[in-house]
């Protein structure tokens, strides 16, 4: 018997296999369901700080009465807010009651103060951790690297002086010096580092004319990106990596474990093909570990990182030298 029991931002999991922030993380429904197919943890949909911005501002222009009498206006902005979070923590509150596998909230912040009091109520609605999904895309030209990274180290310092719960951040890849900045990040008291997020992208309509959204899921093509990121970082950073993006198969779920991450977390691929394939990929876990020898996720976690491989070169190239040489 294999043993696939792990511990992620100092919690105990079943097993590494984790249901990624997504929309089938909203309901309770689906969250049953997912325990029931095996999942490790959990993680819920963010509460986006945007969203509830948006939301607040809508309610706000529709109603007339709001714009006659402007006080009105701070009512129903805190409404809608404390409405959204209101939701947002009874999902937490009824996951805790119903599943025994961790509940991770996550919460979308840009901003390093609205979101400090929000996370203390998340924490006291009794999540397990929050991971913290941040994401600044460096598109102003006046802005430099440092002062972008430094929103990135303001949230993470400020939400986790704030929490007992551990605290993981979910990054995207838009940093010029991406190792230099996950190093120093792991090096605060987050506990973990998730590689990484995927952002809605924007395509053209060529008839209309207009901007539209690109395809919402991931491809098995797009792991190679975390695959090399996780490989390369998870030997130099000092808190828990948990893998994201392009994880479909079983092999593809193997591969980060391998690279070194703590987690696989999993989204586009149960909305493709539903939740059974979470018990499928432990399932073939489970047998290439047998085939293998190995009996705890430890035996190999990290067996093909930079640190252990024995071509740790294959990680830093980035040109095809053969294929446009002809040669391969
Ligand atoms: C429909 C959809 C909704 C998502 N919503 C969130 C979200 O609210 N918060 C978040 O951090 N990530 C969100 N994600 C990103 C996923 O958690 C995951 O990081 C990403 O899809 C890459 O994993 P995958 O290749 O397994 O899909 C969403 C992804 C999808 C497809």
């Amino acid at each position: 018997m294999v043993d696939l029991k792990t511990t992620y931002l100092g919690l105990s999991l079943r097993n590494p296999l984790i249901v990624g922030s997504s929309g089938l993380t909203n309901s309770i429904e689906n969250l049953i369901e997912i325990e029931k197919n095996g999942a490790g943890a959990v993680v819920l949909k963010s509460l986006f700080e945007e969203q509830i911005h948006n939301a607040a501002s809508h309610t706000i222009m529709e109603d007339e009465y709001a714009n006659l009498y402007p006080e009105a206006e701070d009512y129903i902005r805190n409404y809608t807010k404390e409405n959204d979070l209101a939701i947002y923590l009874n999902l937490i509150k009824e996951a805790k009651e119903k599943l025994t596998v961790p509940v991770i909230a996550s919460i979308n912040c840009i901003t390093s103060s609205e979101w400090i009091s929000f996370a203390k109520k998340v924490e006291n609605a009794g999540a397990d951790a929050i991971e913290l999904n941040v994401a600044v895309l460096p598109s102003d030209p006046n802005k430099t690297s440092a002062q972008i990274e430094q929103v990135y180290f303001d949230v993470a310092t400020k939400i986790v002086k704030e929490v007992k719960i551990p605290v993981s951040i979910k990054l995207s890849y838009y940093f010029s010096a991406l190792a230099n900045t996950l190093v120093k990040l792991s090096w605060t008291d987050i506990k973990g580092i998730v590689l990484f997020n995927r952002f809605y992208t924007p395509d053209f309509d060529i008839e209309s004319l207009e901007i539209k959204s690109s395809f919402v899921f991931s491809s098995p093509g797009e792991l190679g990106l975390s695959l090399r990121w996780v490989a390369m970082l998870s030997p130099h950073l000092q808190c828990d990596v948990s893998a994201s993006t392009g994880v479909h198969t079983s092999d593809a779920f193997i591969k980060q474990l391998l690279a070194g991450a703590t987690t696989v977390q999993i989204a586009s691929v149960l909305y493709k093909k539903g939740f059974r394939e979470i018990g499928i990929m432990l399932e073939e876990l489970e047998n290439w570990m047998i085939r293998h020898n190995y009996q705890t996720i430890d035996d190999f976690r990290g067996l093909l990182s930079v640190e252990k491989a024995e071509n740790p070169a294959a990680f830093e190239r980035i040109q095809f030298m053969k294929h446009f040489s002809g040669i391969d």
